[in-house]
């Protein structure tokens, strides 16, 4: 019984949902877009968000032996996340390499939870670099979520600050996505309280 009443309780909880700001570039856009969207979620959910900005850290231009403090932080933060949004341009039909050098520092902190994507980029609105995320992510055992916030940075759809003029048709795919991410979340953390990830 008392087992019953603690999952009901936890499932109620807000879900900690980490938004990864994955171009370090100078003079990058993705700040703008990720900003824009943390403001969007925090209105649309009941979500306790964490953005985490790779512009941030100070990680090792090379992988080092022992895992430096920048990394450590990083990694303690996925760990405490339910569910993760990585904010990710496309760089020559990828992601970018700030963005691979971070996933590589962790493991089973990502293990058995959801990844939901908001992609720019010119025509193809950063979904080449998602398709390869979603490879990437697979292998470290997470659900990637199917629709994907995406925008063209170079069409007009976004003003002069970097966000989204279309707020109506922005904030319905931003639902449309939190809400199969937010399912996920909570069905995987449910999980994962129940019985230890096979990995
Ligand atoms: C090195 C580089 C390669 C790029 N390659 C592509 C590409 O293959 N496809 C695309 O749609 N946009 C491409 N772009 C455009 C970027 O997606 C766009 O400039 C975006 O704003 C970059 O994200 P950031 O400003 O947050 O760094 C490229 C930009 C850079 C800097």
């Amino acid at each position: 019984m008392d087992r019953i009443v603690n999952s009901r309780a936890s499932a109620d909880a807000p879900l900690r949902t980490a938004v990864i700001v994955g171009s370090t570039r100078e003079g990058r856009g993705g700040a703008a877009i990720a900003q824009w969207f943390a403001e969007c979620s925090r209105q649309e959910a009941a979500l306790e968000l964490d953005v985490i900005d790779l512009a941030e850290f100070s990680f090792p231009q090379r992988y080092p032996r022992r895992a430096t403090p920048a990394m450590l932080d990083f990694s303690k933060r996925v760990d405490r996340a339910d569910a993760f949004v990585v904010v990710t341009p496309e760089y020559n039909h990828g992601y970018p390499a700030s963005l691979k050098q971070a996933i590589d520092y962790c493991c089973d902190e990502w293990f058995a939870k959801p990844v939901g994507f908001v992609a720019y980029g010119t025509a193809a609105q950063g979904l080449r670099a998602v398709e390869q995320l979603r490879q990437v992510f697979n292998a470290l055992h997470t659900v990637t979520i199917a629709d994907v916030v995406s925008f063209n940075r170079f069409d007009g759809s976004l003003g002069d600050d970097g966000r989204p003029r279309d707020t109506e048709a922005a904030g319905i795919a931003v639902r449309r996505m939190l809400a199969q991410l937010t399912w996920w979340a909570r069905a995987l953390r449910a999980a994962r309280a129940e019985l230890p990830f096979a990995a």
